[in-house]
C-alpha cells in the first residue's frame, strides 16, 4: 500500500488517502486472518483493518473465561495451519487465541489496529472501493496525527466483521430506569466469581445463556434463566462421539429431515423429555431450523443436569422489571440482584457498507450458502454463513483463489492499470 495525499473531504478533520494495491479486509477476527493468510500464499498483498487493538477481539475481549470451542478442533482450524497435536479435542479460549496469534505470526499478518471502518462505497466512475476509517485510539495517548481519518482506495473489499459484531440489547420495561441492580451483556461476563451468593437473572437460553447459567451455579450463585420460546438442546457428544461430527457424517448419506429425526431420538435417549423442566422443542428439527432461520441449537455441556436438579431455575418471558425484581408474563415476581443479557449478537455491516444488492438489511448476504462469499464489483464476504469457523475457512479459501486469479491477470497488465488508477485518484 502507499500513501497518496492528504485532503479535506466530508470528514471533520484531516483525511489521509491511501491506495492499496491488493484487497482491503475489514476485521481481524478468524475470518479476516484466514483470508489474509490464503492471499499471502497467492502472493497477494492486503491491508487488514481492525477497530480493536488486537486480533480476534471477540475471543480476547468479549468472551467469558470458561469458554471452550464447542465443536471438535478439526472443524475449527483455519486454512493451512492445523491445531497443535497436543491441544485437546475442544480447545479452551486461551488455546484458541494462542493458535490465532501463531497464525497471524506465521503468515506475517499485521493488521492496522484501532481503525474502525465508518463507511465503504463503490465508486462507479473509477471502479474502486473507497473505505473510510476513524481511529479508535482513546485517552491521552491519542495525538492529533493518530486521530486522523483515513480513506483507503482499493479494487477488492473483503467484509470480515463477523456475525457477532454488536450486542443485541432488548428494551424491556423497567430495566434501565427502575431495576437499579447490575445489568451486563453476556459479552462483558467473565466469571461467576463476582456473583457468589447472588440471585442472577440470565435472559436468553442460547449457548451463551446456558453456559453462563452453568458457570454461575459452579460459583454458588443462584441463576434463573429466561426461556421465552422454544430451544433445541443436544448433547455435545452422543455415545462418546461429537454430535456435530455425527450429524455431518449422517448428512452425507441421509436427507436433512431424517438426520434431524435421528438427532432428536438420540437427544431424547440421553436427556429424556425436557418439557417437565419448562423447555419446549421447536416444531422444526435442529438442523432445518439452523439452515432456514440461522438459530443455533444448544450443545449442552452440563447445564441441563443443573436444570433438572433445580440449581438453574427456568422462567418464562419477562413482562417488566421493578426495583430489585422482575415480573414474568405468567404474573410471577422474582427478587433478583443482577441481570445478564445473553440475548445474542448481530452483524454491523449495514451501518458502514453502502451497498444493498449483495447484503440484506440484517447484515448478512442475501444469497445462501454456498454462494454467500462473492458479490459484484470486487466485494466479498467471509464468515457470514452461520457455519462457524469451518464456514469461514471455506469462504476464505474461495475468496483468496478468486482474487489470486485476478491478481495474476492484473499484474500482467500492471503498467496500464497503474496509470489508469493514478488518473482516477487524482480526480478525488
Ligand atoms: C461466545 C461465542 C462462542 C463461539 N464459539 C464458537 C465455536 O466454538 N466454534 C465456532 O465455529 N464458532 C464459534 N462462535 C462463532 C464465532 O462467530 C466464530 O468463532 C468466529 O469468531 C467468527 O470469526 P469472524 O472473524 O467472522 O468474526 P469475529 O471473531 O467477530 O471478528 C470480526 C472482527 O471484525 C472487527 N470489526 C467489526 N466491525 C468493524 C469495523 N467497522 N471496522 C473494523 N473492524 C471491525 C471486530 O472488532 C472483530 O475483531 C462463537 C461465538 C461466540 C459469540
Ligand atoms: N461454547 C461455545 O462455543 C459457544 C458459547 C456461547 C455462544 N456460542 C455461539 O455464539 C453465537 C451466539 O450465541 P448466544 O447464545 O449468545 O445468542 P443466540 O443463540 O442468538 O441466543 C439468544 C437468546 O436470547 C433470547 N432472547 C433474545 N431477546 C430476548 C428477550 N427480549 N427476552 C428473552 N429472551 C431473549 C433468544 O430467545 P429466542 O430464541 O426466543 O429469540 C435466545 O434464547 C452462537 O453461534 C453460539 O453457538 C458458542
Amino acid at each position: 500500500m502507499f500513501h497518496v495525499s492528504d485532503h479535506h473531504g466530508d470528514f471533520s478533520s484531516r483525511t489521509r488517502c491511501v491506495w492499496v494495491t491488493g484487497p482491503v479486509i475489514v476485521g481481524a477476527g478468524p475470518s479476516g486472518l484466514a483470508v489474509a493468510a490464503c492471499l499471502k500464499e497467492q502472493g497477494v498483498p492486503c491491508v487488514v483493518l481492525e477497530r480493536a487493538d488486537c486480533i480476534a477481539s471477540l475471543w480476547q475481549k468479549r468472551t467469558y473465561d470458561r469458554l471452550k470451542l464447542h465443536l471438535p478442533k478439526k472443524f475449527c482450524q483455519l486454512p493451512k495451519l492445523p491445531f497443535p497435536e497436543d491441544f485437546p479435542e475442544y480447545p479452551s479460549k486461551k488455546q484458541f487465541i494462542s493458535y490465532l496469534e501463531n497464525y497471524a505470526k506465521k503468515f506475517d499478518i499485521n493488521p492496522q489496529f484501532n481503525e474502525s471502518v465508518q463507511s465503504a462505497k463503490y465508486d462507479e466512475t473509477c471502479g474502486l472501493w473507497r473505505v473510510r476509517t476513524t481511529s479508535t485510539t482513546t485517552g491521552s495517548s491519542a495525538t492529533a496525527s493518530n486521530r486522523a481519518e483515513v480513506e483507503y482506495i482499493c479494487q477488492w473489499l473483503v467484509v470480515a466483521t463477523g456475525e457477532n459484531a454488536e450486542n443485541v440489547v432488548p428494551e424491556i420495561e423497567g430495566l434501565s430506569h427502575e431495576f437499579a441492580g447490575q445489568i451486563i451483556h453476556a459479552c462483558e461476563y467473565k466469571s461467576g466469581e463476582d456473583y457468589r451468593g447472588k440471585r442472577v437473572l440470565v435472559v436468553g437460553c442460547g449457548n451463551s445463556g446456558m453456559e453462563l447459567s452453568l458457570d454461575l451455579c459452579n460459583h454458588n450463585a443462584f441463576p434463573s434463566m429466561v426461556v421465552r420460546s422454544s430451544v433445541h438442546i443436544l448433547p455435545r457428544e452422543i455415545f462418546g462421539r461429537s454430535t456435530f461430527e455425527l450429524a455431518v457424517m449422517l448428512m452425507t448419506w441421509l436427507p436433512l429431515w431424517l438426520v434431524d429425526k435421528l438427532l432428536l431420538i438420540m437427544a431424547w435417549l440421553v436427556f429424556g423429555s425436557m418439557s417437565n423442566y419448562g423447555i419446549q422443542r421447536p416444531s422444526m428439527g435442529p438442523l432445518t431450523l439452523k439452515n432456514t432461520q440461522g438459530k443455533t441449537p444448544v450443545l449442552d455441556i452440563g447445564a441441563l443436569e443443573r436444570i433438572k436438579s433445580g440449581d438453574i431455575k427456568v422462567v418464562p418471558a419477562i413482562k417488566r422489571f421493578f426495583k430489585g425484581a422482575v415480573q414474568f408474563v405468567n404474573g410471577e415476581v422474582l427478587e433478583i440482584d443482577s441481570v445478564v443479557l445473553a440475548t445474542g449478537y448481530r452483524s454491523n455491516v449495514p451501518s458502514w457498507l453502502q451497498e444493498t444488492e449483495f447484503f440484506s438489511k440484517n447484515g448478512f448476504p442475501k444469497t445462501p450458502f454456498p454462494n454467500a462469499w462473492k458479490g459484484k464489483s470486487g466485494l466479498y464476504a467471509v464468515g457470514f454463513t452461520r457455519r462457524g469457523l469451518s464456514g469461514a475457512a471455506s469462504d476464505a479459501t474461495k475468496i483468496a483463489e478468486d482474487i489470486g486469479k485476478m491478481w495474476k491477470e492484473e499484474t500482467k497488465q500492471k503498467k496500464t492499470t497503474k496509470a489508469c488508477h493514478r488518473r482516477c485518484i487524482s480526480q478525488f
